[in-house]
């Protein structure tokens, strides 16, 4: 097992860019915006095919501009139903940031929710339903609680979350990584409770980003290349100790915003 962890000298990069891209995101609305979109753009699309090797990201590019042949499902089913599925991440995602604007904690129900509006169209049978069989995750040692124990096992960490989560004000280098320490958190409790049928890795990731919503932050898209260290770092996390994955999140949000940081400094040149 191998995991990620950022230098001293890279993890001061990553607060002091979070900083200097929120205060240019004040002075630049628009841009916000912009950059915001793009990186829901990109998120959508790097969820959806982190773990899908016969839909290449070529393809759900073709798909998120609506290009190509009209009906997707007339080339095949599969392709028809990740159509469906890449528009529901995005579709979840806007619903995330309508959420985190009214301040809604984190629940079961919206657990639930963002389940069903990603699969409602792909597997509307099994869309916002909880599992009801057992289930083992490939390749990997951790087992899942049984599927009756879903609920409970969520319940436990939730309010523990949103105490935690609610009443975080984002001020100095200790408050920004209290953000990304309880998104590892939800991240990790959904990937570990593993509580739908399929679908857990990108309900993780989309809920992960709830945390950082909430608190007005660019969303963390974790590339589908860092798929193998990413799986590693969650095998590697308990919940007694979630710092591999809040370490390969680090990571990941400083090269998420590295990526962004180039488009503000081009804004920056009109003034
Ligand atoms: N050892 C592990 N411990 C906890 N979570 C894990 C572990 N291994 C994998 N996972 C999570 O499970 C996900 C895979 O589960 P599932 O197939 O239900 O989800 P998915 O959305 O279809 O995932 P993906 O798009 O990543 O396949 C991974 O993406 C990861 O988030
Ligand atoms: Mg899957």
């Amino acid at each position: 097992m191998s995991y990620v962890v950022l230098t001293n000298r890279e993890r001061e990069e990553l607060v002091d860019l979070f900083f200097r891209l929120r205060h240019l995101g004040e002075k630049y609305p628009l841009a916000q915006e912009e950059a915001q979109t793009a990186l829901r753009c990109l998120k959508a699309i790097h969820s959806n095919a982190i773990e899908d090797k016969a839909v290449d990201r070529i393809f759900l590019q073709v798909l998120m501009h609506g290009a190509g042949v009209p009906d997707k499902s007339k080339i095949s089913r599969y392709y028809g139903a990740a159509s469906f599925e890449l528009r529901g991440q995005e579709a979840v995602l806007r619903w995330l940031e309508e959420e985190a604007k009214k301040k809604q904690p984190f629940s079961i129900s919206m657990i639930l929710e963002m389940h069903r509006l990603i699969f409602k169209d792909s597997i509307p049978d099994m869309a916002g339903k909880f599992r009801e069989t057992d289930v083992r995750i490939s390749g990997m040692v951790h087992v899942p609680p049984q599927s009756y124990q879903v609920p409970e096992a969520l319940q436990q960490h939730i309010s523990g979350i949103n105490d935690e989560l609610l009443n975080i004000e984002v001020k100095d280098e200790e408050s920004f990584l209290d953000v990304i320490r309880i998104s590892a958190q939800m991240h990790y409790l959904i990937a570990n409770v593993h509580p739908f049928e399929d679908g857990n890795g990108r309900v993780a990731r989309a809920a992960g980003n709830y945390a950082m919503l909430l608190h007005d932050f660019y969303y963390d898209v974790i590339m589908t290349d860092y798929r193998d260290v990413y799986l590693d770092s969650l095998e590697s996390s308990t919940w007694a100790d979630t710092s591999p994955i809040f370490h390969f999140l680090e990571y990941s949000y400083l090269e998420t915003l590295r990526r962004i940081s180039g488009f503000f400094n081009l804004i920056g040149r009109d003034g």
